[in-house]
């Protein structure tokens, strides 16, 4: 594609953003469907986050993607939020509205469809989330607002995942989410369940861990999902296949978040064909760094 008077841009911001792999999924995207448009990363320093979306807004800019640490500050600097992100307190999708930015969150619709493509559903499920930090929370109302039956919130600190609780319960107007201490797990309901690893342990470089090591544990898992995607394998997924479930890593959902903002932004549709496409350049990224 050639940059020219028309070309449009997009972008993220946060900081730090040199290690991002969204200009691969946007860039990517663009050429296949022709659009002129580019997508670059903008390093925002502490504190100028509201300079920067009216600056990308007096340029013309056409989305923005927002990162860490930015998506909750952002969103006072919006006019207006889609209701998902509103309950989530998280915006990572700026979309171009008149007079300013829409914010949207698709790295939670984006797992939803990551789930949804590997026929992994939400709706009436009985589902283990590990962890009640930032990301785990977020996947507490995306599990209330899609309609799963119970969801059994595990974290080390229990305090945390009461507060989670007490907090998407309300909104969700029922007992969907049940706190409980990490090292309670074995009062858990004798059944299997769809877990949704969302802690940061196990994370690049330290691959060699898990929340749990105990295989009893992984023995009520049908299917688990890490929300980290380096290493490609992490050891919660060892241990869930060991015991003979199926297990996902989180680039599919980092690939559907992707798409849905450019989809967002670009008024289309990707298929799934089109999402494969950008999801096997993702993948051949990773081809030789996977642990
Ligand atoms: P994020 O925003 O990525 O979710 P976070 O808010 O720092 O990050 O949350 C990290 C999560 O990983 C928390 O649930 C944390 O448990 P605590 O609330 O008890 O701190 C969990 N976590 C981190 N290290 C852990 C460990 N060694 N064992 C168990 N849980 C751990």
């Amino acid at each position: 594609m050639e940059i020219n008077g028309k070309t449009r841009v997009c972008g993220l911001i946060g900081n730090p953003v040199e290690h991002t792999l969204s200009p691969m999924i946007h860039n990517t995207l663009a050429e296949m469907f022709g659009h002129n448009l580019v997508y670059v990363p903008f390093p925002v320093e502490t504190g100028r986050v509201a300079e920067a979306v009216a600056g990308a807004s007096a340029l013309g800019i056409l989305g923005l993607n927002v990162t860490v640490p930015y998506k909750s500050e952002v969103i006072s600097c919006l006019r207006e939020v889609d209701s998902l992100a509103a309950s989530i307190g998280a915006v990572n999708t700026l979309v171009s509205v008149r007079g300013g930015y829409k914010g949207y969150n698709t790295d939670m619709e984006g797992l939803y469809r990551a789930m949804t493509t590997e026929g992994i559903p939400l709706e009436g499920e009985e589902i283990l989330l590990l962890g009640a930090g930032g990301a785990s929370r977020a996947v507490a109302y995306l599990c209330a607002i899609k309609g799963a039956k119970r969801v059994y919130l595990l974290n080390r600190t229990l305090d945390k995942a009461q507060k989670v609780a007490q907090e998407v319960n309300r909104h969700a107007g029922r007992d969907v989410i049940f706190p409980m201490a990490l090292a309670d797990y074995d009062s858990l309901p004798d059944q299997k369940f769809l877990a949704i690893q969302g802690t940061s342990v196990g994370l690049f470089p330290h691959a060699d861990q898990a929340v749990i090591e105990d295989e009893g544990f992984y023995g009520r898992i049908h299917t688990g999902f890490d929300l980290i995607y380096t290493p490609w394998e992490t050891r919660f997924m060892k241990l869930v296949k060991k015991s003979g479930g199926r297990a996902y890593n989180g680039l599919k959902m980092l690939l559907y978040q992707g798409v849905i903002a450019y989809e967002l932004w670009n008024d289309v549709e990707v298929s799934e064909k089109e999402a494969q496409i950008v999801y096997e350049k993702l993948k051949a990224h990773f081809a030789g760094e996977t642990d």
